[in-house]
């Protein structure tokens, strides 16, 4: 990994405390830059930014966040300018999931996972992308939000409606935001994971038993790995970080609206 690939940026990332948000903080601070983890469980983002700091070679601080309101993204965004600076890059990855069939889908369960994972990401945008215009255009490069998105950003998934809903509504984020944003050179683009293997996904796998779509421990990976990847395998999020470190970096300069699929081929099917 290249060292000085992101020597100088400062990113802001939420949901960073676990999984792939965790990964993707600390192949950026490999590659030099400076990474504000922004989580509900600070004592799992602390323990993040304490690895990177260890680490030495870019800067980590945690902050505690809920993304669903207004305040604490400005806050997170405060806290990142605070500690380093200015902020380069916002990355918008704070999500969960909690299956449904269409009939069982009630408002609570449509509130929660609406909030965080689309409601979540428009104020994490807005807050970041307020600073980034008020800091004024970078000399030669654009600011960059990055919006992780899911295969339920474009397959309609029967047993995650809502999951669903909110997925595609981060691609419709990123449209709308990579054309709202443009004048401020700022770009908006975006990954897509299938099944990564994480606390979330250790969690929907047993939930997924719970409502009757599986019968047994690791099913539904199987299925759909027989059934919908073309590489024959589930994955990880160090098959992650490539993408993500590609959209944070200057080799995506020229690209904005874009989600970028990373899920072993099961869009294509
Ligand atoms: N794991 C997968 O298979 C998969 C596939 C496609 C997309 N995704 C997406 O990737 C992103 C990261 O998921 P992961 O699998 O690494 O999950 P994870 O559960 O390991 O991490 C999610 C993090 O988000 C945090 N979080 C949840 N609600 C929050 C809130 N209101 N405010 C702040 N932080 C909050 C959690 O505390 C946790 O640290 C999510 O947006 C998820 O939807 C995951």
């Amino acid at each position: 990994m290249d060292p000085n690939r992101l020597k100088g940026k400062n990113i802001l990332i939420t949901g960073a405390a676990s999984g792939m948000g965790a990964a993707n903080a600390e192949s950026f601070a490999e590659q030099g830059a400076n990474v504000c983890i922004g989580d509900l469980d600070l004592g799992n983002a602390q323990a993040v930014a304490d690895r990177i700091n260890a680490a030495g070679n870019g800067h980590a601080i945690a902050v505690e966040m809920n993304v669903t309101r207004r305040e604490d993204n400005a806050r997170a965004v405060a806290a990142t300018v605070d500690a380093f600076g200015s902020i380069n890059i916002g990355m918008f990855n704070a999500g969960l999931n909690k299956p449904r069939f269409f009939m069982d889908i009630d408002e609570d369960n449509w509130d929660m996972i609406m909030d965080v994972n689309t409601k979540g990401m428009w104020l994490g945008m807005q807050e970041t992308a307020r600073q980034m215009i008020a800091q004024g255009p970078m000399e030669d490069h654009p600011y960059k939000l990055i919006n992780v998105g899911s295969i339920a950003s474009r397959k309609p998934l029967v047993d995650v409606t809502v999951y669903c809903t909110s997925k595609y509504g981060c691609l419709a984020l990123t449209h709308c935001g990579a054309i709202g944003l443009a004048e401020h050179n700022i770009t908006v683009n975006g990954f897509a994971p299938g099944v990564v293997v994480t606390p979330l996904w250790e969690q929907l796998d047993q939930d997924l038993i719970d409502i009757g779509f599986k019968e047994r421990e690791g099913q539904a990976y199987e299925d759909i790995v027989n059934n919908f990847l073309q590489i024959k395998r589930v994955s990880y999020p160090n098959d992650i970080i490539g993408t993500a470190s590609f959209l944070a970096s200057h080799d995506s300069d020229y690209m904005t609206g874009q989600m970028i699929h990373i899920d072993g081929g099961w869009c294509i099917q």
